[in-house]
């Protein structure tokens, strides 16, 4: 080969990689850009506020066999204190001897203070009746603590426990094609089609993963909370349904949570 040739073989090579890199890469950061621009145009228009003040009320509103409102419920900052319990759920609860996350908290306060019949609100489907109330009273309390950072207590050894076991279940392979949830949120950069798989095995940083829940998700229009966000991941691993806010979900919330320590949370979200 003398040397014109070899040059131009050489330049035929660059040309070549250059038209092959960076038009695969842009093609991919082009798919990323519009997937953030509809978000933002999403985020504009977050119906969330309906829910919040729907919460608000539901929070404020004697209801139940007690006639009593969730006024003085304790979601770990004191009876009737919103502000700032968000992020420090799930924790453990002395009067009831458990680790708890915010919906399961709040099905103590509906009976306790409220007399209401926590067995049948379990039993409702995601979105209906007092399913939908306790939703929509996630999403306010959650909303309270907008921006604020996580901050998970793991002092207690039930804390403890709860992230550990919390941590096995995240990893755990079972079911027809041997999934846990780490076969699809353990990496950087994974994705399914069009949506970002954060990986939840570490911090994933501000407003992704648990710091996002409830979230307003575009697609069907509704609400939805961290507990039938982690029941769609179970089913999404075509694993049997977890009982609603089961310690087993209670544990990988806390290992989300504590993962999840000093960011800032953005729920309730909205999502495509
Ligand atoms: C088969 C793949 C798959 C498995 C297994 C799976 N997930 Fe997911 N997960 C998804 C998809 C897809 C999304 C995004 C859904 C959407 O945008 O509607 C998601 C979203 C999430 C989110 C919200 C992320 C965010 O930033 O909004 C959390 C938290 C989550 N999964 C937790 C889990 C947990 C815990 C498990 C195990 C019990 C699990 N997932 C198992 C596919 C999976």
């Amino acid at each position: 080969m003398n040397k014109k040739v070899r040059l131009a073989a050489a330049v035929g090579a660059v040309a070549l990689a250059g038209a092959m890199l960076p038009s695969a890469y842009a093609q991919k950061s082009a798919a990323v850009q519009s997937i953030e621009e509809y978000r933002a145009m999403l985020a504009d228009g977050n119906p969330s506020e309906l829910f919040e003040a729907k919460g608000e009320d539901l929070w404020k509103q004697k209801r139940g066999p007690k006639n009593a409102s969730l006024e003085k419920c304790d979601l770990g900052q004191g009876p009737g204190v919103v502000k700032g319990a968000f992020v420090t759920l799930p924790r453990y609860f002395a009067d009831t001897n458990r680790v708890q996350d915010l919906e399961s908290r709040l099905l103590t306060c509906m009976d306790t203070l409220q007399g209401l019949d926590t067995k049948a609100i379990i039993a409702t489907p995601f979105g209906k009746g007092e399913k939908a109330n306790m939703t929509a009273l996630a999403t306010w309390i959650a909303a309270e603590s907008r921006d604020m950072k996580f901050d998970l207590p793991q002092s207690h050894p039930r804390e403890k426990i709860a992230y550990e076991v919390g941590k096995r279940l995240f990893f755990e392979r079972a079911g027809p094609h041997d999934f846990s949830c780490a076969s699809c949120h353990g990496g950087d950069n994974w994705r399914i089609r069009l949506q970002d798989l954060p990986n939840l095995t570490k911090n994933p940083g501000d407003g992704v993963g648990f710091a996002a829940w409830p979230a307003y998700r575009v697609s069907d229009g509704q609400m939805w909370s961290m507990q039938q966000r982690l029941n769609d991941c179970y089913r999404q691993q075509r694993f049997p349904e977890p009982g609603y806010a089961s310690d087993v979900t209670i544990a990988l919330a806390t290992y989300l949570g504590v993962n999840s320590q000093g960011s800032k949370s953005v729920a309730p979200a909205i999502k495509r």
